[in-house]
């Protein structure tokens, strides 16, 4: 399980205010868990994980296995929620550098109508030559501006390699059940489908075919993820008290937000953690920004990040907490050499390995922070694998639920979303959105 450690926040927080907050985390953990709360009509994220495979899931395994076996590529089409948890989990468990070395069999996995960038398509156009590929369009409102553009382009491009029929084979669509107008197309074009439950919002949908299908064609055990899950699900959302994980996490968060600290900085020294930090700051930043308030959620990674965020953590404005994601070493380890002139200076590591090093880094780091002011909450996630990786998505999705109960907002809606998206489609001229 999951080990949230506070003796890092002590002097910011201090015990009686931990023990006063107490029977609010209770109650924005019961108004979760009996759907009495703002939003309560998105609380299906709750009931996705599974001990054993449903029928949803061998036919999400079925379909990774066609697409595996006949794509040298494998394109993700969505934004947000559609893309971030997907591409997280690949990152995490195989790497920023994962399609090195892929092709049929084991397909190269890109994400495209993540933005509107002619640069980045430019760039998949050139990453698609010659390859045979196939795509999963995600998105659960089906209406979405960018995933749109992108997918008309690719259906577009699969047609002309394919034929009308061969295209059909290679498109997966994964919506809202019965709305939108990307079911529409589904069901006109035949594709095959896969549902977003209407009250699963899409930061909270990765437990879905919009996370499990992509997870499948990189290879990763949707089982064993989905069983990761439903262990977390038990554990965590059946204790009700401070010996809870997620109680300690959206307890402390709220203690240090309430005393002047509305930035948390959520770090760990692995880069493929980076895009968990993109999916961490999504599900964070919808969830809680809104009515005027929230914890501003950024993602950093360790040890690089030191060398341009260290700065200003170290002795900027003291308005930051941290929260230190760790993992257990890999088995594999990577042992520093001697050297006979030692023009480096490195020898005094010589038969050390580089995770004792980082090890070192990484208390160093916690002690200075603690030192300039900087309340750290540590998470010790224990070994890396498929089931934690279904542990941590359902562990942090709850500790989100509970936390803006507790903040007093509804972690279920995003309204702000919409502004940007009206200006852009009056700026278009889109129809119905005239000034
Ligand atoms: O969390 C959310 O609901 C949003 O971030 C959506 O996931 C994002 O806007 C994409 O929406 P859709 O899946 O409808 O295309």
């Amino acid at each position: 399980m999951i080990k949230v450690d506070i003796s890092n926040v002590w002097g910011q927080i201090s015990l009686p205010d931990l023990l006063a907050i107490e029977h609010e985390v209770a109650a924005a953990h019961n108004t979760l868990a009996q759907g009495t709360g703002a939003g309560n009509d998105f609380l299906g994220w709750r009931n996705l994980p599974v001990n054993e495979p449903t029928e949803e899931m061998k036919r999400i395994q079925a379909s990774a296995e066609w697409i595996r076996e006949n794509s040298d590529v494998f394109i993700v089409v969505g934004i947000g929620g559609s893309y971030l948890g997907p591409r997280a989990a690949i990152e995490l468990m195989q790497g920023c550098n994962h399609n090195i070395g892929k092709g049929k069999g084991n397909p190269q996995i890109y994400f495209a109508g993540n933005g509107l960038s002619t640069r980045a398509w430019n760039e998949l156009m050139r990453l698609l030559e010659g390859k045979d590929f196939s795509l999963a369009v995600i998105s659960k409102s089906g209406t979405t501006t960018e995933p749109a553009i992108a997918f008309r382009g690719l259906k577009w491009l699969l047609e002309r390699k394919y034929g009308t029929d061969g295209a059909k084979k290679r498109i997966v669509a994964i919506t809202d059940p019965n709305k939108g107008a990307l079911r529409q197309m589904a069901t006109e074009e035949g594709w095959e489908t896969f549902v977003i439950p209407p009250d699963a919002g899409g930061r909270y949908s990765v437990l879905t075919a919009v996370g499990l299908l992509p997870m499948a064609v990189a290879g990763i055990d949707i089982c064993k993820v989905m069983k990761g899950a439903y262990e977390a699900r038990e554990y965590y959302d059946n204790l009700r008290s401070f010996e809870n994980p997620v109680w300690l996490y959206a307890g402390v968060r709220n203690l240090l937000y309430r005393n002047g600290k509305p930035i948390e900085l959520f770090e760990s020294f692995e880069p493929g953690f980076k895009m968990m930090g993109g999916w961490w700051q999504q599900l964070f930043g919808e969830s809680e920004g809104k009515d005027d308030k929230g914890i501003f959620p950024v993602s950093a990674e360790f040890t690089a990040d030191l060398h341009s965020l260290g700065q200003m953590i170290q002795q900027g404005e003291r308005n930051i907490f941290e929260t230190m994601i760790r993992f257990n070493a890999p088995e594999n380890k990577m042992t520093i050499l001697g050297d006979v002139k030692n023009l480096d200076g490195l020898n005094y590591l010589e038969g050390k390995t580089l995770d004792f090093v980082d090890e070192k880094a990484f208390l160093g780091t916690l002690a200075a922070h603690v030192d300039g002011g900087v309340p750290v909450i540590t998470m010790d996630m224990g070994e890396l694998n498929d089931e934690k990786l279904g542990e941590m998505f359902f562990f942090f999705e709850l500790c989100c639920g509970v936390s803006a109960y507790i903040l007093d907002v509804n972690p279920f809606n995003q309204p702000g979303v919409e502004f940007y998206k009206r200006n852009m489609f009056r700026l278009l001229g889109k129809p119905g959105y005239e000034v």
